[in-house]
């Protein structure tokens, strides 16, 4: 059964640039192995993440995230079945939530701070999809990495 599920979650330690490209070369390579795709943002305190995949497959990464040591307090929005997915050719897209996206996410979020607590998986899964728009050129230079 395909599915979805989105949570935020807060950057245990700070993690750099390079952090960040090894965290996402490992999620890449495995939820290749495994079917899943999806879309991560950081801004460097807190992460928003959709993935999606079989719920069988969701499940068993969902809780190694939790045992994660690199993010903790995890909140999960939105899980649930989807007939398609939003990211199809995303092993996981990435997009920063920088001062060059508060475009993206401030229409969303009082005092345009990014806060992926305050959503609710609707509003959540509606802003992935606009970083996704806008945030693709990235993702793919990432992905070349
Ligand atoms: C914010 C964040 C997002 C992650 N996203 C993924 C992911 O999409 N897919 C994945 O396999 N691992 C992801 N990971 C890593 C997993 O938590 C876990 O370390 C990894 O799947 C373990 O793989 P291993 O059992 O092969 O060592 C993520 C970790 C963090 C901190």
């Amino acid at each position: 059964m395909l599915s979805r599920l989105i949570y935020a979650s807060s950057v245990a330690k700070p993690l750099d640039p390079a952090g960040i490209n090894l965290l996402l070369s490992q999620a890449r390579l495995r939820n290749g192995l495994r079917g899943v795709t999806g879309m991560l943002v950081f801004d460097s305190k807190y992460f928003l993440q959709a993935i999606e995949g079989s719920q069988r497959e969701l499940s068993s990464l969902y809780s190694l995230l939790v045992n994660d040591p690199r993010h903790c307090d995890l909140m999960l929005l939105k899980f649930g079945r989807i007939d398609s997915r939003l990211f199809p050719s995303w092993n996981m897209a990435f997009a920063p939530a920088d001062a060059a996206h508060r475009a993206v996410f401030g229409r969303r979020m009082a005092g345009s701070r990014f806060d992926p607590y305050s959503l609710d998986g609707t509003a959540a899964e509606s802003l992935l999809i606009d970083f996704m728009t806008v945030g693709a050129d990235l993702s793919e230079a990432l992905a070349r990495d």
